[in-house]
C-alpha cells in the first residue's frame, strides 16, 4: 500500500507538458465529481475536463468552482455533457459527438452508478433489453471505451499518458460468468417468486455482483488488445457518496438498511479524501507503459501485468473451448484479485458485441 505521503507527493508533482484532456463519466455527484474537482485543482484549471452525466445543474455548478486560469494560457475548457448512459444509443451518440471534434484523450475515468444498478431489489431491463445493473455497471463502459480509443491512441502516440480507469470494485477476484451472462435466465427465475420492491433478490444481488466481475474482464479485453494504453479497475472502498449511502433492502428490511447505513457512516471515508487515491491510481507512473492494473481502495497495486507492445489478443472470434478454464490467470500470468479466466473473457467479449451489435446495429 503506497504511504500517503507519495500518492500526496505524486499527485502534486502533476505537472504535464500538455494540457490533459480527462473525461469523467458520472462526476455530476460521489467519487467521479471528487476527482474532477482533483485534477482541476492540480491543474489550476489548465485541463480540458469533460464531466458527463444527466443533472445539468450539478454539473454546471461542479465546474464552475473549478480554478480558472487566464484565457492566454492555452486550449483548456471545462464542460458538461448530458447523457443517460443506461441507453447504448446515448452512449455511441455522445461518443460519436466527442471522437469527431477531440483529437486526443488522456484519461477515461469511469464512476457512474444509479440507484438502479446499486439497488438490491429492483432487477430488470432497460428498454434496449440489458440488465439493468450491467448496463451501467458494464456495458457503457465498455462501450465508451471501445468508441474512445482512438482517441487514447491518438494521445499515446504523441507520448503522453493515455489511461481507461473503471471504478467499481476490484481485487475480489469473483468469478465472470460463463452462462446467462447477460443474466436475462437470473432475472426471468428471480421475477417470479419475488416481485417488487419488498425485499432483496437473488437477481439484483447477482447484477451487482457480476458487474463488478465484468469490469475484470473488460480491463483484461482491452490491455491485451491495446497493450500500451493502461487499463485499470480500481475499488474506491466505501465512499460517502449519494450512491454508497443509498441502500435499497426493500420495505421490509428498510430498518436494518438504515442500521447498515449509519455503521458504514463510521467507517467510510468523504469522497475528497477517497479521491486522493483515485487520482493516485490514474496518474501514476507506472501506468506509463501501458497494461492491466487491478487496484485497492488506496490506489495500490494488487496486480499488474504489461504485455509486450506486439503482444496479440486472444480474445477476438476463438472459440473458448480452446482457451484457458483457470480462473485468476491472464494468459499464464497469476493475478491476484482478478476474477477471469481466458475462456470467461473471451465469452463475454463475444456476448458483448452481439448485444451491442443487436442495439447499435
Ligand atoms: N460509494 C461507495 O461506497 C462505493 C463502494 C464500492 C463501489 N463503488 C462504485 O464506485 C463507483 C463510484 O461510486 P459513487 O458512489 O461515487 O457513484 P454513484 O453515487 O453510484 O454514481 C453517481 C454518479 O453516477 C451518475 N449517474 C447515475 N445514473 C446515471 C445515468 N443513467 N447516466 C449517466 N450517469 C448517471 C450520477 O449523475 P447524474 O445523477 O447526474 O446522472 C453521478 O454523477 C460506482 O461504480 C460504484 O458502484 C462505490
Amino acid at each position: 500500500m503506497p504511504p500517503v505521503a507519495l500518492v500526496e507527493s505524486t499527485n502534486a508533482s502533476y505537472h504535464p507538458t500538455y494540457t490533459p484532456v480527462a473525461i469523467f463519466i458520472g462526476a455530476t455527484s460521489g467519487v467521479g465529481q471528487a476527482m474532477a474537482e482533483a485534477l482541476a485543482r492540480q491543474t489550476n484549471g489548465r485541463a480540458h475536463i469533460i464531466i458527463v452525466g444527466r443533472s445539468a445543474s450539478a454539473a454546471l455548478k461542479i465546474l464552475a468552482g473549478f480554478p480558472k486560469p487566464p484565457d492566454e494560457d492555452g486550449n483548456w475548457k471545462h464542460e458538461f455533457i448530458p447523457c443517460d448512459a443506461t441507453s447504448m444509443r446515448n452512449v455511441r451518440a455522445v461518443c460519436d459527438a466527442l471522437t469527431s471534434r477531440l483529437t486526443r484523450l488522456n484519461y477515461l475515468v469511469m464512476t457512474a452508478g444509479s440507484p438502479e444498478s446499486n439497488s438490491f431489489t429492483r432487477a430488470g431491463e432497460t428498454e434496449e433489453g440489458v440488465n439493468y445493473h450491467l448496463s451501467m455497471r458494464y456495458f457503457m463502459r465498455y462501450l465508451f471505451t471501445q468508441d474512445l480509443l482512438p482517441l487514447l491512441i491518438a494521445a499515446k502516440e504523441q507520448d503522453q499518458q493515455a489511461h481507461v480507469m473503471c471504478v467499481q470494485g476490484a481485487g475480489f477476484g469473483l468469478r465472470i460468468r460463463t452462462d446467462d451472462i447477460g443474466l436475462h435466465d437470473t432475472v426471468r427465475r428471480s421475477w417470479k417468486c419475488l416481485n417488487g420492491n419488498m425485499m432483496p433478490t437473488v437477481a439484483a444481488f447477482k447484477g451487482i455482483i457480476t458487474g463488478v466481475t465484468y469490469n475484470d474482464g473488460l480491463v483484461a479485453y482491452f490491455a491485451t488488445k491495446y497493450p500500451t494504453i493502461a487499463f485499470t479497475h480500481i475499488s474506491p472502498g466505501q465512499v460517502l457518496t449519494k450512491g454508497g449511502t443509498y441502500i435499497d433492502l426493500g420495505w421490509l428490511f428498510a430498518p436494518l438498511a438504515w442500521i447498515i447505513k449509519y455503521v458504514r457512516m463510521t467507517f467510510a471515508f468523504e469522497q475528497d479524501e477517497r479521491a486522493k487515491y483515485m487520482l493516485f491510481g490514474l496518474l501514476d507512473h507506472a501506468n506509463d507503459r501501458g497494461g492491466i492494473f487491478i487496484r485497492g481502495d488506496r490506489g495500490d497495486i494488487v496486480s499488474a501485468h504489461v504485455f509486450d507492445s506486439d503482444f496479440k489478443s486472444p480474445f477476438d472470434n476463438v472459440e473458448t473451448a480452446t482457451l484457458s478454464s483457470k480462473y485468476g490467470v491472464l494468459q499464464g500470468i497469476p493475478m491476484k484479485g482478478y476474477g477471469g479466466s481466458d475462456a470467461s473473457v473471451a465469452g463475454l467479449i463475444r456476448y458483448t458485441k452481439e448485444v451491442l451489435s443487436g442495439i447499435l446495429g
